[in-house]
């Protein structure tokens, strides 16, 4: 059976008799509007721990457009019924109210890391989310804690800000989870009418064709071939393509400046924003 907290109080009362027991603790933060993606890492965690906590937190303080945050699907029964039989143990699904009592007004020094390709078109974006997971990893004291892939940038922000408060918790990557026909599992998929889902995989082959080639031309010539291929289809609107190198997410001149490269993108479909990512190298 899964138990559901919604206060602090009581969420730490549980997981702290389970680690004066011994126990492991894996932890998967989401926002709720559980998908396959979700599911994955969570199935991982109950694999590689004794114990394992699903957050659910719409967190207002990561939003930058209002629209987003009031259109963000929230339906947390619908999540507990999805969550079970993956081995979650226990569902801390708190109230703004109860994660910030008081505004916290923690400004993290990322350096470049927030300030390109998401962090560029989402100003605060990443301070909100390094926040919330912070308060999360406070509450929740997980031994490992899982992130998709897709969100790369995300990741690269979660492993900095726990380098950089040394916090005693290892970060578990985990791949992308996409549809058959390629599109990367999202919370934000089902806002798409039938006929944008139809056209959404465009991303997904335009960053498999150039993966096959893209030592044939300069990073430049890879990022006009990705936008061009996007673009092309007239659903879309591509707000960024970036190559960039994996560690410290900058672009680059040359394929040999670089031990590993990432193309990552981020495409309006109608008012939907969709972001995908494929490791080159
Ligand atoms: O990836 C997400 O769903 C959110 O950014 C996270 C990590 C749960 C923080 O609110």
């Amino acid at each position: 059976m899964i138990n559901l907290t919604h206060t602090i109080t009581e969420t730490q009362t549980a997981i702290q008799k389970q680690i004066s027991e011994g126990k492991t603790i894996g932890f998967v933060p989401t926002m709720g509007a559980l998908h396959e993606g979700h599911l994955t890492l969570i199935r991982r965690a109950a694999l590689e721990n004794d114990f394992v906590v699903v957050s659910i937190f719409v967190n207002p303080i990561q939003f930058n457009n209002p629209e987003d945050l009031a259109k963000y699907p929230r339906n947390l029964n619908a999540d507990i019924q999805q969550l079970e039989g993956t081995g979650c143990n226990l569902v801390f699904a708190p109230t703004a109210d109860e994660m910030y009592p008081e505004p916290d007004l923690t400004e993290f020094d990322f350096g470049q890391l927030d300030k390109v390709m998401e962090g560029k078109f989402r100003p605060g974006h990443f301070n909100g989310v390094a926040i919330a997971v912070k308060r999360l990893f406070e509450i929740v004291t997980p031994t490992k804690a899982y992130f998709g892939e897709k969100d790369f940038q995300q990741l690269a922000i979660i492993n900095k800000m726990v380098s950089l408060l040394q916090i005693p918790v290892e970060i578990v990557p985990c791949p992308i989870v996409r549809e058959t026909d390629g599109l990367a599992m999202s919370s934000r998929n089902a806002r798409l009418t039938p006929e944008q889902r139809a056209e959404a995989p465009v991303i997904f082959k335009a960053l498999s064709s150039v993966k096959e080639n893209y030592s044939w031309f300069i990073p430049d010539g890879v990022k006009q071939l990705v936008t061009g291929e996007i673009q092309e289809n007239h659903y879309f609107r591509v707000e960024y393509v970036s190559i960039v190198d994996t560690e410290t997410l900058l672009p680059f001149e040359d394929w040999q400046d670089v031990e590993h490269a990432v193309v990552c993108v981020a495409a309006f479909i109608g008012k939907v924003r969709l972001i995908d990512n494929i490791v080159l190298y």
